[in-house]
């Protein structure tokens, strides 16, 4: 199965990201969303990446054009009739992934890949909306897509070995590390991740340290390169919220509930760095 045509659905940090990726590979990629805006917004942060790339030598203006070339707008899910794979990278919500996986159903050509970027909503809950579940599979990127190397491939119950190994080859051909993960919620990155997080949205709720310090203390204690409160706030406070969420309903374990002060940020609006406050307040 060759994948050559690419549509991604989301142009928000994540699906921006993506696309980047995909056309800095080669790869045809539609890029879509429900607002003009945003696919405005998106088209902005990919064209700031690749001049940054042409700044320090990485690649020459010509190449950051093709790029560029590669990389059509869509804003009409109809656009995916003659794509080889969609990665969806919509907002972390099972209603709205549903909707959009049943609509891709009846316009992808049959052979064509459905992916998600979910950060931890089940493949297989996803896969039944549709007629061609062996067909649909987890891409689960790191943000920054650009940067980080991991793809998380999560394997739905129905998921075929041909389409595992079609997403496992484009994957490489992104530069990037395919892992191979089963089904169950939050696969790996984020059954871990998450519960650190709001553990220390606990702390920090509990008034047993500033953010600050909190951030400080996993920086340099535990050579992580951002502390956990600066790193929700670049993931989305939104997404990590129904990612605990997923955690709490999906093993029925009081050990996942989210934390009332991450509620009431995500109820505020302050959803981190993309609406610019979160944890910490961004220009
Ligand atoms: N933020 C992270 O660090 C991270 C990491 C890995 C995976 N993810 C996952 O990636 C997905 C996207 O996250 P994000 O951080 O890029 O979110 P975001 O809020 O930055 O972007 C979401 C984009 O989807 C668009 N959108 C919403 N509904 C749509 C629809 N029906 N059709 C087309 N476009 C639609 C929005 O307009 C927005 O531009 C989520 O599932 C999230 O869990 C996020």
């Amino acid at each position: 199965m060759e994948i050559k045509k690419v549509m991604v659905i989301g142009a928000g940090q994540m699906g921006g990201g993506i696309a980047q990726v995909c056309a800095q590979a080669g790869f045809d990629v539609k890029l879509n969303d429900i607002k003009e805006e945003s696919f405005e917004k998106g088209l902005a942060v990919i064209t700031k990446n690749l001049s940054r790339n042409v700044e320090k030598g990485r690649m020459t203006e010509d190449e950051k054009n093709a790029v560029l070339g590669r990389i059509t707008k869509s804003l009409d899910l109809q656009d995916a009739s003659d794509v080889d794979i969609v990665i969806e990278a919509a907002v972390e919500n099972m209603d709205i992934k549903k909707s959009i996986f049943k609509q891709l159903d009846g316009i992808a050509p049959a052979h064509a890949i459905l992916a998600t970027n979910t950060s931890s909503l089940p493949i297989t809950e996803i896969a039944a909306v549709t007629k061609r579940p062996e067909n649909v599979i987890g891409m689960h990127y790191m943000n920054p897509v650009p940067v980080m190397k991991l793809v998380e491939i999560i394997r739905g119950l129905a998921t075929s070995n041909e389409v595992y190994q079609a997403v496992e080859d484009m994957t490489r051909k992104l530069s990037k590390t395919p892992v191979e993960v089963n089904d169950f919620p939050g696969f790996v990155a984020n059954r871990v991740l998450m519960p650190m997080i709001n553990e220390a949205i606990y702390t920090l709720y509990e008034g047993v340290a500033s953010k600050e310090a909190i951030d400080e203390v996993m920086k340099l204690g535990m050579n992580h390169p951002m502390g956990p409160l600066q790193l929700a706030d670049f993931i989305g406070l939104d997404t990590c919220l129904y990612i605990m969420e997923t955690l709490h309903e999906g093993f029925g374990d009081s050990k996942y509930r989210p934390c009332p002060l991450l509620r009431k940020y995500v109820n505020a609006g302050w959803l981190g760095k993309k609406s610019g406050r979160g944890f910490y307040e961004y220009s």
